[in-house]
């Protein structure tokens, strides 16, 4: 176990691990996520499992709602489950296409004739005054914050139906990254870096261009889209938990994307936009609102100190004594190791967490899973300070020990390479694996 023998490569589909074709394709293009996978792995899923209207398909990660969006756009019944409540809040206003849309005409130019009138000094001395954290202050030019900030008013402004004004929102959140004058490329904001080029681009303009794509992509969508209404569930919630609502054997494929081993802090990620929307002011409020409803995977959610578990469940131990001596070794020789490093990251106890968490939610997939039907991941392996875990492979193990039959890995594609110059990083070859478990 734990080894590459079944390891299969399938470099035909090297990119359905990323959001490259992604941020080309309609709707899906409304949010540029880092995390999102491509939605052609979704379709060709679809496709290969003869999905139609009466097939459900489960996303517990569902993220910025590749799976959700392509399943609407394919005529196929879905559940999506995603614990961050700004990026739910971004799938569930892409999942929306019934407007009234002579409303929606009428909304989109009422707003832009009402940012247009804005008294953008006296907006100006709201920001002087404290509107808004540093950061957000930082990322943007004197002359667009105010009239971003004209445009979240406009907006807020606006009567009717909410799903207006949460379309309007999405448009001005995609808005902010265009517009920043800071280094705000994902998945880091470097308020120290300038960028020459966006600082030239004005707020007002790129907000009317962004509104126009959008409204674009609906028409065209809705022209595209099978007319066979389908039922698109997404839950805010917690994928380690029983799904709510979700009966018993009800799935008839999963197809997901875990948070990677990786360190990556999805709630600092969307930091940006949860300042300017009043989401959240502090690292505190971000932890309290985000970063403590997430699973396991970044050593900004560790505190050494706090009661969360800090080892492997009995759980795993007794599911599976190979599983956990292993993974036991690993997470002993991180514990050391991290004493030898400048950081000291807690990746001993991330690893643990990383797997009691994935555990559960193996658990709870299998429940709601279709006997005969498969649990498909996308996911990278991981080597936290140079010490390898085959993650694929061991979620895979873990995976029969919650009843699931047979498993599968498949290479996607070699990763990690732009890091190879940083002396500071180790040297470990990583991979990002497709993996289909069957029930
Ligand atoms: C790799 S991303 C999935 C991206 C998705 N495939 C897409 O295309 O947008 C993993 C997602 O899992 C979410 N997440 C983390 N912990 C969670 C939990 N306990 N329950 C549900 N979602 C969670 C993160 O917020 C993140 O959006």
């Amino acid at each position: 176990m734990l080894d590459y023998k079944d390891l299969r490569v399938a470099e035909a589909q090297a990119d359905y691990g990323s959001f490259k074709d992604s941020v080309r394709a309609p709707i899906h293009r409304w949010f540029m996520y880092p995390a999102g996978f491509s939605y052609r792995l979704v379709e060709s899923k679809i496709e290969e499992y003869s999905l139609g209207a009466r097939s459900t398909i489960l996303d517990p990660f569902v993220g910025c709602g590749t799976t959700s969006l392509t399943a609407k756009e394919k005529g196929v019944n879905s559940i999506g489950i995603e614990a961050h409540p700004f990026v739910h809040w971004v799938t569930s206003t892409k999942l929306f296409w019934d407007y009234d849309y002579d409303a929606l005409r009428e909304a989109i130019a009422d707003s832009h004739k009402r940012s247009a009138a804005a008294d953008l000094d006296a907006l100006s001395a709201r920001i002087d005054a404290g509107e808004f954290p540093d950061l957000v202050v930082k990322c943007f030019s004197n002359d667009n914050l105010p009239k971003l900030l004209a445009i979240r008013e406009s907006i807020a402004e606006l009567r009717g139906v909410p799903e207006i004004r949460d379309f309007l929102n999405l448009a001005l959140t995609s808005t902010l990254r265009i517009v920043a004058s800071a280094g705000t490329g994902w998945p880091y904001i470097a308020p120290s870096k300038y960028h020459s080029k966006t600082v030239k681009r004005d707020a007002f303009t790129e907000f009317k261009k962004q509104v126009q794509s959008m409204y674009e992509d609906l028409i065209y969508v809705r022209s595209t889209s099978p007319s066979i209404k389908t039922t698109h569930t997404l839950i805010l919630g917690d994928a380690r938990q029983p799904f709510p609502g979700v009966k018993q054997e009800f799935v008839d494929l999963v197809v997901t994307s875990p948070p990677y081993l990786n360190n990556y802090d999805y709630a600092d990620r969307t930091r940006l936009e949860l300042y300017f929307f009043g989401w959240a002011s502090s690292w505190s409020d971000i932890t309290e609102q985000v970063r403590d409803k997430l699973m396991m995977a970044a050593t900004t959610q560790v505190t050494r100190t706090s009661d969360r578990q800090t080892s492997l469940s009995d759980e795993i131990r007794e599911a599976s004594p190979r599983v956990y001596e292993r993974l036991s070794t690993v997470i002993r020789e991180l514990s050391q190791v991290r004493l030898t490093k400048g950081g000291k990251k807690n990746y001993d106890i991330m690893v643990a967490g990383y797997f009691n968490d994935i555990f559960q939610v193996l658990q709870q997939v299998y429940r709601v899973l279709k006997q005969g039907s498969d649990f498909i991941l996308v996911l990278g392996d991981s080597a936290p300070y140079g010490v390898y875990i085959p993650t694929d492979f061991v979620i895979a193990e873990l995976a029969l020990c919650c009843g699931f039959k047979a498993y599968q890995v498949e290479m996607l594609r070699r990763r990690g390479d732009k890091w190879s110059a940083n002396t500071q990083r180790h040297k470990v070859a990583l991979r990002e694996s497709i993996v289909t478990i069957g029930k």
